[in-house]
C-alpha cells in the first residue's frame, strides 16, 4: 500500500504551490487513476512517488515504511514511466534494456532473459536489433514499459502512457496494463484519456491546482452525479444534464420542448463537470 499523506510541493521560486496538502492511499493491487487538467500537478505527484523530486512537507509510505532517495530497498519496488520518451536515440532496443539492467544491477544472464520476455510480452520483440529511433511512438512507449518492468517492480508509476498514439496503439498499451494488474501490480496513472481510465482504473482521484478534490470508484462517481445524461441542444451549444433516475429525466424531457440526446453519463462527464468546464 501507497499511503501519501499531506504532501506539498512548491518548486524553487514558484509563486503557486504545484502541490497542496495531497493525501491519497493507493491500496496493493490496485489500478489508481490520477485525472486532472495541464498543470494540475500530476507529474509532480508522480515525481515525488518516484523521488525524482523532494515533497516541500508531507511524507510517502510504502507498505507502511517512510520513502526517501536513500531507501534503496523501497524504491527498488517501484518503476516509473515518465510522460516524456526518455530512451537514447541511438541505442538498440536490446541495448536500452541491457543498460537499463545493468543500472538495476541484474545479473548478464538475467537481464537477457527477463528482456527476451518483457519484449515478447509488451509486443517489440522483433524489434530487440532496430534502434530507438526506428521505432514508431506507440513502440517506444512499450520500450518504456518493457524496460520498466526489468527491475521486476511491484508498483509501476505511469505518468500518460498512452499520450500522442492512435486508438489501436493505445487499447494495445492498456490491454498490457491491464495484464500486468491481473499479474498482481500495483499500477498508479495518469492519462487524459478519461474513457480509458474509466475501463482500466479500480479508483480515480481528481486533482486541480494542486488539490486533490474526489477519490472513488468510476461507478461511484457517475452515480453520484447521476448514471442518465442528457444532452440538450441549446442554439449552438451541447449542455448536459444529469439525472439520478430514468423518472426525473423522462419529466426534463417532457418540459423542456427542445431537441434532446439521452445516454448513460461517463466519468468524463464526471470530469468535466467537477473541472468547471461545460460540453461544446
Ligand atoms: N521544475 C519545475 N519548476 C517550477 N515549476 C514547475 C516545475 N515542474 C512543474 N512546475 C509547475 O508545477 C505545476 C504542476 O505541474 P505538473 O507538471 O505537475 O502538472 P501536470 O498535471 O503533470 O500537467 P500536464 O497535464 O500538462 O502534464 C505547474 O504550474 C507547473 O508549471
Ligand atoms: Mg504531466
Amino acid at each position: 500500500m501507497i499511503q501519501i499523506k499531506d504532501v506539498t510541493k512548491k518548486y524553487p521560486k514558484a509563486r503557486k504551490y504545484a502541490l497542496e496538502n495531497v493525501s491519497l492511499d493507493i491500496n496493493t493491487g490496485e489500478a489508481f487513476g490520477i485525472l486532472g487538467p495541464n498543470g494540475a500537478g500530476k507529474t509532480t505527484l508522480m515525481s515525488i512517488i518516484t523521488t525524482l523530486v523532494l515533497p516541500t512537507a508531507g511524507s510517502v509510505t510504502v507498505d507502511g515504511e517512510k520513502l526517501s532517495r536513500q531507501r534503496i530497498d523501497i524504491k527498488k519496488k517501484i518503476s516509473f514511466v515518465t510522460q516524456h520518451i526518455s530512451i537514447r536515440k541511438d541505442m538498440t532496443v536490446a541495448e536500452v534494456m541491457e543498460l537499463s539492467g545493468r543500472l538495476y544491477g541484474l545479473p548478464g544472464k538475467m537481464i537477457k532473459k527477463r528482456s527476451m520476455q518483457l519484449l515478447e510480452f509488451t509486443g517489440i520483440a522483433d524489434k530487440a536489433k532496430s534502434t530507438a529511433r526506428g521505432l514508431s511512438g506507440g513502440q517506444q512507449r512499450k520500450l518504456m514499459i518493457a524496460r520498466a518492468l526489468l527491475s521486476d517492480p511491484e508498483i509501476l508509476v505511469l505518468d500518460e502512457p498512452t499520450v500522442g498514439l492512435d486508438p489501436h496503439a493505445r487499447r494495445k498499451i492498456w490491454d498490457m496494463l491491464i495484464g500486468l494488474k491481473l499479474k498482481g501490480l500495483t499500477l498508479l496513472l495518469t492519462t487524459h484519456y478519461i474513457e480509458e481510465a474509466e475501463s482500466v482504473c479500480d479508483r480515480v482521484a481528481f486533482i486541480s491546482g494542486g488539490r486533490v478534490s474526489d477519490i472513488d470508484t468510476p461507478a461511484n462517481m457517475i452515480s453520484d452525479m447521476g448514471s442518465f445524461a442528457i444532452d440538450v441542444f441549446e442554439g449552438e451549444r451541447t449542455k448536459s444534464y444529469f439525472f439520478k433516475s430514468a423518472e426525473e429525466a423522462e419529466g426534463f424531457i417532457k418540459t423542456s420542448g427542445k431537441p434532446v440526446k439521452v445516454r448513460d453519463s461517463t466519468l468524463e462527464d464526471v470530469f468535466l463537470k467537477k473541472m468547471g468546464t461545460e460540453l461544446g
